[in-house]
């Protein structure tokens, strides 16, 4: 039988399996990240960081980059577009005791495109060589990149900018099959992320995009022959995404919580954002996470809207001590 999930090898980083959980600005905090850890994806990552605030050592930036000692690996993940401020930004990650470090070549957002960071690299490609190549001159940990198809469906270059990458010295890219003009619409295109690890030599390719459970993750390993996955949103409000994969992936069987594990994980992360956050922070944070949690749930409007409109700790916390009361639309 194929062997799907093994261990992966980024340069000198030999990770315990090829199932990432990926970096999610606004989402993927540290609480985020604790629950995440406790699964074990091979590799997973903060929430983007923008290269000028890392230097400037904006005390906001580096607060999206907390982790604990017992939550390694854990990746950084670089936003910008100046190849002069790289290797000092590649440097401080590697200090701060980061085991890779990624460049973002995939965020959609006007704000970031405009000045040819995110997505906007994807129209530079040769830019892209040279931020890869100043990291990694400067640090010993593996540097990688993240990557959608192309712009738009007129200029698909995923598989130029494999090559440049792999040139540059990257140990992987990662390739979401979507391009920037389709954001998060429509399907991504898996025969982009095969036509790359194709074109591959060393550089390991990742395949990112709609890989939501078992079924899926089976069917883009055996579609594009990628060396590895990375989840996104999936992995919102179901921290255990990859024992489903794998459980399906080594025994045919996708695994689910029954409600009481599910409450327990709730309230585990409710705790961690707890602990982390002031109290305007926690309750904004557990309206988004609390929504996550919630999508299993066939009658949660009602709950649903009791967070939303919820504006203290205590009420917050009464909601899903009383979590209960959704057992029987559980699904
Ligand atoms: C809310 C949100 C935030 C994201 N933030 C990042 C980010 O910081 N860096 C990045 O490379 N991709 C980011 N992405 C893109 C995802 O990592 C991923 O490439 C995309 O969602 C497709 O994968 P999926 O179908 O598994 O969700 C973000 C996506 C979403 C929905």
């Amino acid at each position: 039988m194929k062997k799907y999930v093994k261990p992966l090898t980024l340069g000198s980083l030999t990770l315990d399996n090829n199932v990432f959980y990926a970096p999610l600005a606004g989402c993927s905090d540290y609480p985020f990240r604790k629950m995440s850890s406790i699964y074990r994806p091979g590799l997973y990552f903060c929430e983007m960081v923008k290269m000028d605030a890392l230097i400037r050592h904006d005390p906001n930036t580096y607060r999206l980059l907390d982790y604990d000692k017992d939550m390694h690996p854990i990746g950084a993940q670089l936003c910008g577009s100046k190849p002069k401020l790289a290797a000092e930004c590649g440097k401080i990650l590697e200090d701060l005791g980061f085991d890779s470090i990624d460049l973002n070549c995939g965020c959609p957002v006007d704000k970031v495109t405009k000045d040819g960071s995110g997505s906007g690299l994807l129209k530079t490609p040769e830019i892209i060589g040279e931020i890869l190549h100043e990291i990694k001159k400067a640090v010993q940990i593996p540097v990688t990149v993240k990557i959608r198809a192309g712009w738009d469906s007129n200029d698909i270059n995923a598989v130029q900018i494999t090559k440049i990458a792999e040139d540059a010295g990257a140990a992987a890219i990662t390739i979401h099959g979507r391009t920037r003009v389709q954001a998060y619409k429509g399907f991504a295109d898996w025969s982009v992320i095969a036509d790359c690890k194709k074109a591959a030599k060393n550089i390991k390719v990742i395949g990112n995009g709609d890989i939501t459970c078992g079924e899926s993750a089976k069917k883009i390993f055996d579609e594009t022959n990628c060396d590895g996955i990375l989840i996104a949103r999936a992995t919102m409000g179901a921290p255990w995404v990859i024992k489903s994969i794998t459980d399906f992936l080594e025994y045919g069987q996708n695994f689910s919580p029954d409600f009481e594990s599910y409450k327990t994980t709730l309230q585990q992360h409710m705790d961690y954002t707890l602990n982390y956050e002031n109290n305007r922070r926690f309750v904004l944070s557990m309206r988004r996470i609390g929504c996550w949690y919630l999508k299993k749930f066939k009658n949660a409007k009602q709950l649903r809207e009791a967070i939303n409109k919820s504006k203290t700790v205590e009420e917050i916390k009464k909601i899903f001590d009383e979590f209960d009361l959704a057992k029987e639309s559980f699904s």
